[in-house]
């Protein structure tokens, strides 16, 4: 496209710098199951299928709540890029790929700049380790609830011990019934990668191919489930991420929440991992409702609290990967000028 008819207000190394932290969102066994196709007025976000999971998450749930997470960085970003992103999500009901359009209006003034969301994109990881044992306190807790009703979804921490306890057997439970099913192992075995992958679950390339050999082959449920029972259980901090509905635009509004109650987190120094197996296993999910006690439907659930050290960046792939059209050549260019 030349520089005459270009309309996207964005020049192209600010939109390579938006697109960047859009991919840093977490994904389900980090898939990055997104594609972005820049148009003469923003940008389109398209759900890539061909990353889906379908043993784990058959309704590509999962898939659009991560496209979610990315679209609520892209949005954080062009804020702090000073512009407006103004978002349509699942604008043409042709298209059920197409999950949101953007485009891009200056802002005015350095206000509404998301200067503290947009620097935890960049250190924001899943944390999976044991957390420090400290309190976390209960205004952080409401500034999270708020964050995800901002977005349209509801974030409820379980209090009670007895809740906690019986979320915690829940997940073992979930993880019992995972390991058991061979093709959850083998579609978990597949996205095991060496970290020069791009995607996946990183695991060193000398043991990758035994690691998935014993990953496929034998169902270590009992153990998994011991490990995740007692690390839920001994979370500061176990909460739901839910919506008042089920379908695709609430999945996408869950992923934003889920990621602006990530990057809130941090701002309060804490960090997150996943007990999502009482949802992803599907008899599971109305017992999870029922401990809740909340309408709606339990998307994410969570486990919070003040890391013990600092982790490495799981990989992303490339930009060139990920953006599609003319346009993406001059963000190849710059990123490559970057290296
Ligand atoms: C919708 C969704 C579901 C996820 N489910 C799990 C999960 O069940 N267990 C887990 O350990 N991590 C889960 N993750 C975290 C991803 O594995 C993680 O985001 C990915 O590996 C990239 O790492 P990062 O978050 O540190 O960037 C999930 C992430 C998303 C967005």
């Amino acid at each position: 496209m030349s520089e005459g008819k270009r309309t996207n207000a964005i020049p192209p190394d600010t939109l390579a710098t938006i697109l960047e932290s859009a991919v840093l969102a977490p994904s389900s066994h980090n898939t990055q199951p997104w594609r972005f196709e820049i148009s003469e007025t923003g940008v389109s976000l398209f759900a890539d299928r061909l990353r889906a999971l379908p043993v784990n998450d058959p309704d590509d749930r999962e898939l659009t709540i991560s496209c979610g997470c990315a679209l609520f960085n892209l949005r954080v970003a062009a804020a702090h890029a000073g512009f407006n992103a103004h978002c349509a999500l699942l604008p043409d009901p042709g298209d059920e790929d197409l999950l949101a359009t953007v485009t891009f209006t200056p802002a005015s003034g350095s206000e509404g700049r998301q200067s503290e969301l947009f620097q935890a994109i960049t250190r924001r990881r899943t944390y999976r380790k044991r957390f420090e044992p400290k309190q976390v306190p209960s205004n952080v807790l409401s500034i999270l609830e708020e964050s995800a009703e901002t977005e349209g979804a509801w974030f409820q921490v379980l209090d009670s011990e007895h809740a906690r306890h019986q979320v915690a057997e829940l997940v073992a439970e979930g993880d019992a019934a995972q390991w058991s099913n061979p093709s959850w192992r083998r579609e978990l075995a597949a996205w095991m990668h060496p970290r020069r992958k791009g995607d996946g679950l990183t695991v060193p390339g000398m043991v990758a191919p035994v690691a998935q050999l014993v990953v496929r082959t034998f169902d270590m449920g009992n153990g998994v489930g011991a490990k995740d029972r007692q690390l839920a259980d001994e979370s500061p901090v176990i909460a739901a991420l839910g919506t008042a509905g089920d379908g695709v635009e609430d999945w996408l509004k869950a992923g934003q929440a889920l990621e602006r109650v990530l990057l809130r987190s941090l701002g309060q120094g804490l960090q997150a991992s996943y007990l999502n197996q009482p949802i992803q296993v599907a008899v599971l999910r109305p017992k999870l409702q029922h401990l809740l006690g909340h309408s709606g439907f339990p998307q994410i659930l969570l486990r919070l609290g003040f890391p013990a050290t600092d982790l490495p960046a799981a990989p992303r792939r490339n930009l060139q990967e990920v953006v599609e059209n003319s346009d993406a050549r001059d963000i190849k260019a710059k990123q490559a000028s970057r290296r």
